[in-house]
């Protein structure tokens, strides 16, 4: 989130949105947001030009049916929110603008004049660009204030990432306003400042050039380093190939604008010109050579890391969103400053200072500073920010789902002790960044320690976890929980732990633990029957149901769902209620009586076995589903809720813990938590 100044007023919402240029990134900007659920105006020039673009919409959809990742009926309704037009002046009411036309100055610089005269006063207007100055842009207008850049990545229905770029002018609250559609959008917005290349361009065309540049030298052939590039970063296509596929041109015009801004370095490299002077895409062919692949690995990884390093230096960006913007929009295995990590830190800097003298530039002081330190470089995994007298910390691993590790709970530790302990701040919110609010806790984290048979410190790690949980329970200031997206398992528990919960429509939530091999250990068979009673607390659990946001409230689950846009608005209204605001407003519907009701009724052994005597739909359905868990997960389970109603949470938390070695020791866990993501567990209830 860039450091701007949230106010909590009300935000007018996101209705109507528009994108200019209906080729291949503003269709599929389009198509992303109609997807969302939003009104979507497509221009273009003409309407053979703005049918072009619905055709590339429906195309991209129907693709998408074949894959089975949206129904027929779900196209139709797509569609149906996407008007295309080539007259601006329909765009007098729309809420934000996405410009994504021809990468040419003048033809931007004269659409942002004519969205600035037709387009209401508050309407956000954007640029796609991907080699010019927002700051320019904004110039064109009257009004360079709501002129910001939202640099999406090809492509853009697809690829999760996008840059939100402040220009000199722009105005904060648009910025942020701006983000959190993007979020909205199911993004992962990462913030740039102002500067070519932005974040990920910067480090990545020298990455491509770098190849070009090996190629030159003969250290290796095309097909060498593609497949080098692809085994030492993990991805699917080496630079050459992606080359090929995006166009060799692009390369050209993008390393030309770089190198007129930074320098030699950034400078398109001989074999680049000629090439594209050539028409022909790279020849990418042969048996590529092993023994050079290390070469050719370190070689791209040092140009990236010393680019990385120097946008940080320069305030660009931060770390963290290089090394997001490299997982998420390149797809890299690991970032710039995990790859320097990755080599230990006094290596990288060696080979990041070799290649700076090389370029006469130089050495990033981001770098030398932390090699001299002599420790890795830390990851901020919890972003604190504080608005007001509101401190929101957001857990800030988009790309696993905000998942909980050691390393989130020791910073959540400490920037919610810091917030707690804080006199200006009234009230805390604890919130994800992303698509979701958080997703349970690492699994690799639980298979490694029972792997090396040190169940004791997944046991010592839940402990903590706990008292950090307890700690926000207990906390004499308000602490909100902000869902706008999925929270599984821990995530679930995290947000139980807070005062009050506060969610948007699209949020949900689900307890998958006993479909794998074992039950939520952070308070979630203590405070989730403290909330909905205990028949409802084992339908969730036992079955591990999702539940939306409307039905989680209906249950007391949540305490308030309210549209994304009136989120922040709404916990800063609760915050400023003071403690013990929370207004349960639970109207338990007569179905969830009769779940309930049979929940309490039948045992785990009744449930398991053949006859159970399901009477209504949705309880043969989590019958059915329970069939499917870990029995002895089951059983615990169970029993813990059970015991919610007799003990304090304190010893509900401790009865959680005593059963952690019994679980985590059982071949049913290890079953679980390896197949994750791979394959049906086989549970053998032992
Ligand atoms: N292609 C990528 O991978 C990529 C990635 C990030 C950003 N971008 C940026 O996105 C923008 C668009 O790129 P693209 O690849 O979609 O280009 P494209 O050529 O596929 O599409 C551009 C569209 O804009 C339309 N257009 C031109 N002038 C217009 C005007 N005055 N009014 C309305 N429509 C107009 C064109 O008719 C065309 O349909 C560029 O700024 C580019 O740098 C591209």
């Amino acid at each position: 989130m860039p450091t701007t100044t949230p106010s909590n007023a009300p935000e007018r919402p996101f209705e109507r949105l528009a994108v200019i240029g209906a080729g291949n990134m503003g269709s599929g900007i389009a198509q992303k947001m109609a997807t969302e659920g939003f009104a979507v105006t497509l221009v273009d020039l003409d309407d053979d030009k703005v049918a072009h673009g619905v055709g590339i919409i429906r195309k991209t959809l129907e693709d998408g049916v074949a894959r089975g990742i949206f129904a027929a009926t779900d196209v139709a309704a797509i569609l149906q929110r996407v008007t295309g037009t080539s007259r601006f002046e329909e765009l007098a009411g729309v809420d934000l603008v996405v410009e994504a036309v021809f990468e040419n100055l003048d033809i931007k610089k004269d659409v942002f004049r004519r969205l600035d005269d037709v387009c209401r006063r508050d309407t956000i207007l954007a640029t796609n660009t991907s080699s010019y100055a927002v700051t320019d842009l904004g110039a064109a207008t009257k009004h360079p204030e709501r002129v910001i850049g939202l640099h999406y990545f090809y492509h853009p229905a697809k690829n999760r990432l996008v840059e939100v770029v402040a220009g000199r002018a722009s105005d904060s609250a648009a910025v942020r306003r701006a983000w959190r559609l993007q979020e909205a959008l199911g993004k992962t917005p990462i913030a740039s400042s102002d500067s070519y290349g932005f974040i990920v361009n910067r480090f990545f065309l020298p990455w491509l050039t770098e190849a070009i540049r090996m190629l030159e030298e003969g250290v290796a052939t095309p097909v060498t380093i593609d497949e080098a590039a692809k085994k030492a970063f993990g991805i699917g296509m080496g630079p050459f190939e992606l080359m090929n596929v995006t166009g060799v041109p692009i390369a050209l015009h993008a390393a030309t604008t770089l190198g007129r801004a930074f320098g030699p370095l950034y400078e398109p490299p001989a074999r680049l010109r000629s090439q594209t002077e050539s028409g022909q895409p790279w020849h990418i062919a042969g048996t590529p050579d092993e023994s050079r692949f290390a070469v050719v690995a370190d070689r791209l990884a040092v140009a990236a890391c010393y680019v990385a390093a120097a946008l940080v230096d320069e305030g660009v960006g931060t770390i963290e969103d290089t090394d997001i913007g490299a997982r998420v929009g390149l797809r890299w295995r690991r970032g710039p400053f995990e790859l320097m990590n990755h080599y230990g830190i006094g290596r990288a800097n060696d080979l990041v200072a070799g290649f700076a003298a090389q370029w006469k530039l130089p050495m990033p002081a981001t770098l030398s500073r932390q090699a001299a330190s002599g420790r890795p470089f830390r990851f901020a995994l919890v972003r604190s920010e504080k608005s007001g007298n509101i401190a929101t910390l957001t857990i800030n691993r988009p790309d696993a789902m905000n998942a909980i590790n050691e390393d989130v709970i020791s910073q959540l530790e400490e920037s919610f002790a810091n917030a707690a302990a804080d006199p200006d701040v009234k009230g805390i919110v604890i919130a994800g960044s992303g698509k979701a609010f958080v997703a349970g806790a690492d699994i690799r984290y639980f298979v490694r320690h029972i792997e090396a048979g040190t169940i004791g410190t997944i046991a010592d790690f839940t402990k903590r976890a706990q008292t950090l949980l307890r700690a926000i329970e207990t906390c004499p200031k308000p602490v909100v929980a902000r869902l706008h997206g999925l929270a599984l398992g821990g995530g679930v528990e995290l947000a139980l732990a807070c005062h009050v919960i506060v969610a948007t429509p699209k949020a949900s939530l689900a307890f998958p633990e006993t479909g794998i091999g074992i039950y939520p250990g952070l308070g979630g068979t203590q405070r989730t029957p403290r909330r909905v009673g205990t028949g409802l607390a084992k339908w969730l659990i036992l079955s591990g149901q999702t539940v939306g946001a409307e039905e989680a409230l209906t249950i007391g689950l949540i305490d308030r769902v309210v549209p994304y846009e009136r989120l922040d608005a709404t916990i800063a209204a609760v915050i400023a209620a003071g403690p013990g605001s929370r207004t349960r407003s639970a109207k338990v519907s007569e179905s969830h009586r009769t779940i309930a009701a049979f929940f309490d009724t039948n045992s785990v052994a009744t449930l398991l076995s053949a006859d159970t005597p399901a009477t209504d739909a949705r309880v043969a359905k989590a019958v059915k589903r329970i069939t499917s868990k870990a029995p002895i997960a089951l059983r615990l389970a169970a029993e813990l809720i059970e015991k919610s109603t007799t003990v304090s949470i304190e010893q509900g938390l401790e009865l959680e813990l005593s059963h952690l070695d019994e679980i985590f020791a059982s071949k049913d866990a290890y079953e679980g938590l390896s197949s994750l993501g791979r394959r049906q567990p086989a549970f053998t209830g032992k």
